[in-house]
């Protein structure tokens, strides 16, 4: 089904189903696949991705399907967001990570599957971490940059709702990373200083 627009916003009411178990939306009208040949510069050690690529082949480390709900004020963005399990060195699988071009625009993420984080920051504040596991809802506010970070053995699935203008700053992310990391540690889960942080595009 095609969303009707009219004047700019969406004409009917609709619905759609997201698969628990794959996280597959139906009847959706966009799919981005990110590998980790294009992901390689998001790591703390990007080495240590070409080296797992040499030897794994290019692994798909997270996809989303949307539905192309228009970008303006008023209307709610949603997505299904599925961030695979794996490492590279200690470091999870994750997200891109992105600030929303308008700072003050807030979003949640539902979970519906797996085991990981979400990781807030502002740009001059500490870090925040956040439980993702099945039924957990995670409030990202405005002015902070975030990022899904799968800490388990299983897709890590969830439903992130965001206000149709909010727009993606990808850029200040991708030159200055995130001041913190999120590694595995004696088996779990640690929050340590990102030693690339401020020259991740370099
Ligand atoms: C939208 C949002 C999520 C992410 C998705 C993929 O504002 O935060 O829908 O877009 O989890 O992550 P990124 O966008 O960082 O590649
Ligand atoms: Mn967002």
């Amino acid at each position: 089904m095609q969303i009707k627009i009219e004047n700019g916003a969406v004409a009917f009411p609709f619905s759609i189903k997201i698969n628990s178990v794959t996280g597959k939306m139906d009847d959706y009208d966009t799919h981005i696949e990110r590998f980790l040949s294009t992901l390689v510069s998001i790591f703390s050690d990007p080495d240590a991705a070409e080296d797992f690529i040499e030897k794994n082949g290019d692994t798909l480390a997270y996809e989303v399907y949307e539905k192309n709900i228009p970008e303006v004020n008023g209307e709610i963005r949603f997505c299904s967001s599925i961030t695979y399990p794996g490492k590279i060195g200690n470091e999870y699988f994750m997200t891109k990570g992105h600030f929303h071009s308008r700072l003050d625009t807030a979003e949640i993420y539902y979970c519906i599957r797996g085991n990981g984080c979400i990781l807030m920051e502002k740009k001059d504040g500490n870090p925040i971490l956040e439980d993702m596991y099945p039924g957990r809802v995670v409030y990202v506010p405005g002015y902070y940059a975030h990022r899904s970070i799968n800490i388990g053995d299983e897709p890590l699935i969830s439903l992130p709702a965001y206000p149709g203008d909010a727009g993606h700053d990808y850029k200040s992310i991708e030159d200055n990373g995130f001041r913190h990391i999120v590694v595995e540690k004696n088996g779990k889960p640690a929050l340590l200083e990102n030693p690339r942080y401020g020259r991740m595009g370099k």
